[in-house]
């Protein structure tokens, strides 16, 4: 019987060393150590057996054998599943330098293209460039631009509205600026006129985004402030944008128009060489409350101000006919620029 158990060990101990996957395992798990297994087998026979001392020795040996093939298959098991990981980290990694190719040179987006040309051509016409912040307060961005609560022209802006309540604030006066205007103010209240800059930067509507508008997209501001300025200073800059920009084939027009920052207002648009017009954007006179809010004295200092879409002027000077495709990230698209 001793010699029964002892081959049967030893065959287990073989087969668990020969096991090359985990599913052999399981299969010798249940064959030799399990209930039904083959030592149990041996073990349920010990009950035949002559003598007490011979049932102890086998039962010894069983035993022995038992806790044996445990071990075997722990062992067994455990260099088994650190190779099926290691080969499924292997399997899985992702092997990036595929994408690589041969190294090239990106270029700037066609964005962050626009927006530098734009700033190097108004820095070229004598402009200065400022900043302000994305998040800005209800006061800035509305009310210090003659739109108080309650204004109609509020509702051209479908505004964003966030739950951060400033110290002494009000609930809901802070929101992602709906465009560049309120830099306006913010150069004012920080600046000894003669002003001259432009304000270039990302802006937030709560817009449903299609062929021609984002709810994340970028506008260029400008603002000028000294004695004496008229519209026709504001044409002549325009002008001189227009050509300076887009080259000396194109033309600019101003027609009346409206909005509550400015008095009077104008849209601007553009002539291409072939003859048509294209819509810019906007601009007027700085408005008396606008100076006010800046802490001007409007009867000495006057101004003019215009604000423009910089994603729409790239997709217009590329004739690219959808503006998402600005900002799908795909790089087909974007390495053509
Ligand atoms: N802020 C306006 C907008 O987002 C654009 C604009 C119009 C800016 C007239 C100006 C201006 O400075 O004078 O639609």
């Amino acid at each position: 019987m001793i010699t029964d158990i002892i081959a049967a060990k030893d065959a287990a101990l073989a087969d668990i060393e020969a096991a090359a996957s985990l599913e052999d395992i399981v299969a010798l798990t249940t064959r030799y150590a399990g209930k039904k297994g083959e030592l149990a087998a041996l073990k349920k026979q010990l009950g035949s057996l002559d003598s007490i001392e011979q049932k102890k020795a086998a039962g010894a040996a069983v035993n022995d054998a038992m806790s044996a093939v445990d071990v075997a298959l722990d062992a067994r098991r455990a260099v088994l599943s650190a190779a099926a990981l290691a080969e499924q980290v292997e399997n899985e990694r992702l092997d990036l330098t595929e994408f690589m190719g041969a190294p090239t040179r990106g270029h700037a987006h066609l964005a962050t293209q626009a927006w530098e040309r734009l700033e190097d051509v108004f820095v070229g016409l004598g402009f200065r460039v400022a900043e302000g912040p994305e998040v800005e307060t209800d006061w800035h961005n509305f009310e210090a631009l003659n739109m108080p609560i309650g204004h109609p022209a509020r509702g051209e802006w479908d505004t964003l509205f966030v739950d951060h309540v400033p110290p002494g604030g009000e609930p809901g006066s802070t929101v992602l600026r709906t465009h560049t205007s309120p830099v306006q103010i913010r150069t004012m209240l920080a600046e000894e006129p003669p002003i001259y800059i432009v304000a270039p930067g990302r802006v937030f509507r709560r817009d449903t985004p299609d062929a021609t508008h984002m709810p994340v997209f970028h506008q260029i501001e400008g603002l000028v402030i000294d004695r004496n300025i008229t519209m026709a200073d504001l044409a002549g800059t325009i002008d001189a944008f227009t050509k300076a920009y887009f080259g000396p084939g194109f033309n600019s027009r101003l027609r009346p128009s409206y909005f509550p920052f400015t008095e009077p207002s104008a849209e601007f648009d553009i002539q291409r060489p072939d003859g048509s017009w294209i819509e810019l954007g906007g601009s007027g006179m700085v408005h008396p409350n606008v100076l006010r809010a800046g802490g001007l004295d409007p009867e000495e200092w006057s101004g003019f101000a215009f604000g423009f879409g910089i994603d729409r002027m790239a997709i217009m000077r590329h004739g690219v006919a959808d503006i998402r495709e600005m900002f799908a990230d795909d790089i087909r698209f974007l390495e053509q620029f």
